[in-house]
């Protein structure tokens, strides 16, 4: 290879970013990989205020008891989305600020409430352009009866704590394929169709676990832990973009939540990690520029399986943790373009630029060597 392409070639190697045209998963044992371009992860046990993270939106609004199809009415408030950051922010093990577990507290409150409203936590992503992905969160959920812990994006993933019986080793997940909208109506998922409970081959309260929907055309696959829980092939799997949910709530309702918990019901979450296709055109246009060859070298990126438990209280005393699982938006150069709080990769919205620049220096190198020859 004459030295001058060499030099070329390298020179487009260094800026070319990595995962510029998208992250990739099978799905199901297909035969050919998915290929989402989109991604948003977030590492609630670093995270230090909530609050300022743009891509996640506390909710605060209320439900009536007759809305909400319950015998009490709820009050979703941003008091009960709590930042709970590691205390040593420089590793992955250890008790949050606050003690306890670290993370981000979903809370219910306890007892009968005097006004009526019982007083419950959710959180939503603010992009609300969603649509094939596979979408993961860990979590530690509460063995306080009476509350519903979900996990979703339209296709849900639903823990009952009063389902939960730790003496026979019984943790249900109810999956499910329904609305935002008849959640929040409080709708007995068990009398839609499309409904599936599995039970968790591990105690979901005994610490975090990684709770995942992988969602293609027509398909749906849920998993805990890498452990494949249920597929899903019907006409009911949605094809319209969403947004994702994470939230805890009661209202009395004896066929689901139960409750109201008579103590203080709290579920941790430690990371969230969607890779998925977005439906915004704007988006859609960002990916056609940024990948101009799907095969150049570190192109495409594999999205890697979370098997097996991510704690951060395992390990402590050996010097690592499980917890310390693998984010994209923690490497330098595998997140450009993308939109996620505060880091969009080191070369960020700045890579075209970079490229122009690369494209100059090529010119002008050329032209050099046009002169010499
Ligand atoms: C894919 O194939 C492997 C090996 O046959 C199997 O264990 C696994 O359950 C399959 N995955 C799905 C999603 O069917
Ligand atoms: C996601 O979008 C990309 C770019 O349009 C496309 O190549 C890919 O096939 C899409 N993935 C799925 C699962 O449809
Ligand atoms: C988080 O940030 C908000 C807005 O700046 C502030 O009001 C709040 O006190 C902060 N919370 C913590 C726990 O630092
Ligand atoms: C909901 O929570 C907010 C904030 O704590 C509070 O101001 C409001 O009174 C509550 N509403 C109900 C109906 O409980
Ligand atoms: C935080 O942990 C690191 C090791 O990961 C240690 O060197 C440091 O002293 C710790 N800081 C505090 C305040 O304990
Ligand atoms: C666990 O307990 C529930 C409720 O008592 C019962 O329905 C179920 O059969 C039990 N399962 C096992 C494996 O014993
Ligand atoms: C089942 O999945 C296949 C792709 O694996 C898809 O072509 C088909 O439409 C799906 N069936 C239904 C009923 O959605
Ligand atoms: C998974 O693959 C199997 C075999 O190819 C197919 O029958 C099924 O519809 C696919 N999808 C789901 C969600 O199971
Ligand atoms: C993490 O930080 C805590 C608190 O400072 C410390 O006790 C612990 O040893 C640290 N763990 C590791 C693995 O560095
Ligand atoms: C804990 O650390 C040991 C040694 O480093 C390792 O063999 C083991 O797999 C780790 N366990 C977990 C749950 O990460
Ligand atoms: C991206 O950064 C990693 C280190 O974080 C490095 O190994 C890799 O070579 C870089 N890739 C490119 C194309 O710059
Ligand atoms: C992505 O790149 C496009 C130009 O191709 C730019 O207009 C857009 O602002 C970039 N978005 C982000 C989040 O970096």
């Amino acid at each position: 290879m004459p030295l001058i392409t060499v030099l070329i070639l390298s020179l487009l190697g260094l800026v070319t970013a990595n995962c510029q045209c998208g992250y990739q998963l099978t799905i199901n044992n297909s035969s050919t990989p998915s290929i989402f371009t989109d991604l948003i992860e977030t590492d609630f046990l670093h995270l230090t205020n909530i609050s300022k993270d743009t891509d996640w939106r506390r909710q605060e609004f209320p439900v009536t008891a007759a809305a909400g199809r319950g015998p009490y009415g709820m009050n979703f408030t941003i008091q009960n989305v709590i930042s709970n950051p590691i205390l040593n922010a420089t590793n992955w093990t250890g008790p949050g600020e606050f003690g306890g577990d670290p993370g981000l507290q979903l809370i219910v409150d306890s007892g009968i409430p005097e006004n009526g409203y019982v007083q419950v936590a959710e959180m939503d992503s603010a992009r609300e352009d969603m649509l094939w992905g596979t979408y993961r969160t860990a979590m530690k959920l509460s063995l306080v009866p009476g509350t519903c812990s979900a996990f979703f994006w339209e296709i849900d993933m639903e823990f009952l704590s009063s389902q939960f019986i730790p003496e026979n080793n019984t943790y249900p997940v109810n999956l499910v394929l329904q609305s935002e909208q008849s959640v929040r109506a409080g709708y007995n998922a068990a009398a839609t169709g499309n409904y599936v409970v599995a039970n968790l081959p591990f105690d979901p309260t005994d610490g975090f676990h990684e709770y995942r929907i992988d969602f293609v055309p027509g398909n749906v696959l849920y998993y805990a832990d890498g452990y494949l829980l249920a597929k899903m092939n019907t006409t009911a799997v949605p094809t319209s973009p969403g947004h994702m949910i994470l939230t805890q709530w009661s209202n009395g309702n004896p066929l689901w939540s139960f409750g109201p918990p008579t103590s203080e019901a709290t579920i941790t979450v430690s990371y969230v990690k969607a890779y998925f296709n977005s439906s915004d055109t704007v988006r859609q246009k960002d990916w056609a520029l940024r990948c101009t060859d799907s095969s150049a070298p570190g192109a495409i990126c594999m999205i890697p399986d979370q098997l097996g438990p991510p704690d951060p209280s395992t390990n402590v005393s050996s010097g690592n943790s499980s917890a310390s699982t693998y984010f994209f938006s923690n490497e330098k150069n595998m997140t450009v373009n993308q939109t996620i709080y505060h880091k969009n990769g080191i070369t960020g919205i700045n890579e075209l630029n970079a490229y122009s620049s690369s494209l100059l220096t090529l010119m002008l190198l050329s032209s050099l060597v046009a002169i010499l020859l």
